[in-house]
């Protein structure tokens, strides 16, 4: 298979490389701050400066943003354990893969997950790429170094196109696969004429790896609605049970091409008949609710209870705040010996009454240092840790559908985290 096209971005692989010898142990908030970069957006940025539009076409090579990738990884219920074994055979610069560690570094997960991440890609480049992004991320979590030679048999150049023993091995497929068309092969039963290689990646995926296996795929929407696409859709509702289904809208803003999330397990035993399923209905299964990517809280601190005993830090109290702003510093401190908070985050005032313009005014905190919060608020932390979630969330909370919303659940002054928690994220 041809393979050119790529060369340009080893450049961005040298200097991951160059950056990566630069760590010391104890690195600085500078070393930290262009790591975080490096294993977020800069490696689809230095994609689209260094490879031209053409090559990327030609491979299918975008790569997904964090922000979507970690968000289809908690809608899909990844359910890992010790044994657990996560491939992406299509893995670009590894953006899936991070995502994997990074979203599973937040629950409860007892092992270390790195080790646990697999991936291929046609193109040494981004094999590369992937390799260092990973050491560069482990390092960023956990201040320790990862070994380079299992990195090496983790990651690797393989067509995701012919089997190999990862899919074998593999538990979880995370994959968002090229989604350029191409001429269909003499072989394949349910097309003709040029077909989107994203679905003869996701035949080859299912294909190969073991029963019992689950599938998080990110695709083109045409695979959901088109017609070309109805007898691959029924081979994969034959060959594999369907867990759920997301529309996601378009891929991202330099990539005009609607996408979908599915999750699939596949079958022991293929089915002989076709039954509707999600794929068929297009439906999606739930709505997203505020607790699928946001942690909800009341502020611990009781003021005139709590003992004024403990680590002395900002306190954060209901009064005087404004309601919709960003708060980036704090002059109130206290001492207390509970939980505190890491910006950023969303507080909300728990107490409203029924004919308020908004029953959940709320407040973006954004402040250097952790902070306590008193409870006459309600925190929001965003699963991500992103600022931009903050800022989405308060226009959700802003929206009138969530007036209407808590004025049916609640008719008391007192907002509650288990109302809260159910809240749909409007779109
Ligand atoms: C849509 S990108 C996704 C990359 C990455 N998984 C992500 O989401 O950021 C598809 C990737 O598939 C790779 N690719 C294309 N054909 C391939 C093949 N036959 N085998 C393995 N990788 C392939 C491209 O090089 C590209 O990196």
């Amino acid at each position: 298979m041809r393979t050119e096209g790529m060369k340009e971005y080893s450049n961005f692989t040298d200097s991951l490389d160059d950056f990566l010898k630069s760590f010391k142990s104890g690195n600085n908030e500078s070393w930290r701050s262009q790591a975080c970069k490096l294993v977020d957006g800069l490696a689809s940025e230095e994609l689209r400066r260094l490879v031209s539009i053409e090559a990327r076409r030609d491979f299918g090579a975008f790569f997904t943003e964090s922000a979507l990738a970690e968000k289809v990884l908690r809608h899909s219920k990844f359910r890992l354990s010790r044994g657990s074994f996560c491939y992406d055979p299509a893995c670009g610069a590894g953006n899936l893969l991070i995502a994997i560690v990074n979203v599973i570094n937040q629950t409860k997960f007892k092992f270390s997950i790195t080790d646990k991440v697999y991936g291929t890609d046609i193109h040494n480049e981004f094999v590369n790429a992937t390799r260092l992004r990973l050491a560069i991320n482990h390092l960023l979590r956990n201040d320790s170094e990862f070994d380079n030679a299992q990195l090496h048999r983790q990651i690797c150049v393989a067509d995701g196109l012919i089997n190999n023993k990862f899919y074998e091995q593999a538990t979880h497929v995370f994959v968002n696969p090229p989604y350029n068309v191409a001429d269909a092969n003499e072989s394949l039963t349910w097309s003709k004429g040029k077909v989107s290689q994203a679905a003869v990646f996701m035949d080859k995926i299912i294909e190969f790896i073991s029963p019992g296996t689950a599938i998080t795929a990110i695709l083109p929407d045409v695979l959901r609605s088109g017609s070309r696409y109805e007898k691959w859709r029924a081979i994969v509702n034959k060959t594999c049970r369907i867990e759920g289904l997301e529309l996601l809208g378009q891929f991202d803003k330099y990539a005009d091409v609607d996408v979908f999330a599915i999750n699939l397990v596949k079958r022991k035993k293929a089915l002989s008949l076709s039954v509707p399923t999600l794929l068929e209905q297009g439906a999606n299964v739930e709505p997203e609710i505020m607790e699928s990517s946001f942690d909800v809280c009341v502020g611990p601190v009781v003021d005139n209870r709590d003992p004024r005993k403990g680590q002395s830090l900002g306190y954060l109290v209901s009064k005087k705040l404004k309601d919709w702003s960003e708060i980036n510093s704090l002059n109130l401190k206290r001492r207390h010996s509970g939980r505190s908070f890491k910006s950023p985050f969303v507080v909300i005032k728990r107490t409203s009454r029924l004919g308020d313009r908004h029953r959940a005014a709320a407040v973006i905190v954004n402040v250097p240092d952790p902070i306590y919060v008193d409870n006459h608020l309600i925190v929001v932390k965003p699963k991500s840790g992103r600022l931009n979630d903050c800022k989405q969330l308060l226009k959700i909370l802003k929206d009138n559908r969530t007036n209407n919303w808590l004025n049916q659940q609640i008719r008391c002054r007192h907002l509650t985290v288990k109302i809260l928690s159910k809240l749909p994220l409007w779109r």
